[in-house]
């Protein structure tokens, strides 16, 4: 009882201020509002869980009635990602302490899987809802192979970043948005922040050559009325300078799409993407 009474106004004020950031898009709030250590002993147990193929480790911190959705579908764990024990040769998780959400990559060579995992923590820090895009043969662009190496040459490059290169958590969402937009709206590549050197990770086509002057812009889209990338998910850590979006890319069969960009000092260093069809084989 006394826990509760202790307990029960901290997650009344966290459900405030986080409708209110919600309203109006206010100024970050607090991190004191999300635990970071719950999160990333959530996001290691998920990992823990796809290496074993079992949902057991995870049990635990599952909020009673939690979502898994699979490449924007609902779908029963049982017949998911999740219960294959995957050998995982890559890992990395971002943190989003004003939301309580986590975004975890992860490259399974052997699987082949190359996955994307957004979780999302309830006001007591279970988790409320995992979210997976999971790509393998089929999917865009898919070489689970040449995406780890990739992956691994670039990780050295994915460090937090010192706070003078740090971008305002509205201005990181909006870099990515006027991305996603490209699609359908002409004007929206003159908001992305592109920066040089930029490279893009897309399944396992890179677009960078090592140079100083790579730059993230040949190759995107030309023809601006394409259907739009809809039902967008946002997993944002400011530290990290990274969003990941999680989308339908209408345009591609109706996709199951994870983005995630890395911007520098306030410009667009790094894109990372993975499709998947729905079973089928992606084609334009
Ligand atoms: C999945 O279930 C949740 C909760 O019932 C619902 O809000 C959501 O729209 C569903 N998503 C899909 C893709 O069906
Ligand atoms: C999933 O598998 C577990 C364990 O075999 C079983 O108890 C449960 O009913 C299954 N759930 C669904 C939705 O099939
Ligand atoms: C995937 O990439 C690896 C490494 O570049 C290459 O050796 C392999 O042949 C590719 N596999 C397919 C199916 O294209
Ligand atoms: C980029 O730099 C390389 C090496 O200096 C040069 O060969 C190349 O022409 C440059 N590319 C562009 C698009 O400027």
């Amino acid at each position: 009882m006394a826990f509760k009474r202790t307990i029960a106004p901290v997650s009344s004020f966290y459900l405030i201020l986080n409708v209110l950031a919600y309203a109006t898009s206010a100024a970050p709030l607090s991190q004191a509002a999300c635990d970071r250590t719950i999160l990333v002993q959530a996001a290691d147990t998920y990992v823990a869980a796809q290496t074993a193929g079992s949902l057991d480790p995870l049990k635990p911190v599952l909020a009673t009635s939690w979502i898994y959705t699979e490449n924007n579908k609902n779908i029963s764990t049982n017949s998911s990602v999740l219960s294959k024990k995957l050998t995982i040769d890559h890992r990395r998780t971002n943190y989003d302490l004003v939301t309580c959400a986590t975004y975890t990559e992860i490259v399974a060579a052997s699987g082949p899987y190359v996955i994307g995992t957004q979780i999302r923590h309830d006001t007591n820090g279970k988790i409320s809802s995992i979210d997976t895009i999971s790509s393998t043969t089929g999917s865009w662009l898919f070489n689970a192979t040449k995406t780890l190496e990739y992956v691994k040459a670039e990780d050295a490059g994915w460090k937090p970043l010192p706070v003078a290169a740090q971008s305002a958590r509205e201005f990181i969402q909006a870099a990515g948005d006027a991305y996603l937009d490209m699609w359908n709206n002409a004007h929206a590549h003159e908001k992305v922040p592109w920066g040089t050197p930029c490279v893009r990770l897309e399944g396992s086509a890179y677009t960078g050559k090592g140079q100083a002057n790579d730059s993230c812009q040949p190759g995107i889209p030309s023809n601006h009325n394409q259907a739009p990338n809809t039902r967008r998910r946002y997993v944002i850590d400011q530290e990290m300078g990274s969003v990941s979006i999680f989308c339908v890319w209408e345009h591609m069969m109706n996709a199951a799409d994870s983005h995630e960009f890395r911007l520098e000092n306030g410009k667009l260093r790094y894109v990372h993407t993975m499709t998947e069809c729905g079973g089928r084989t992606c084609r334009l």
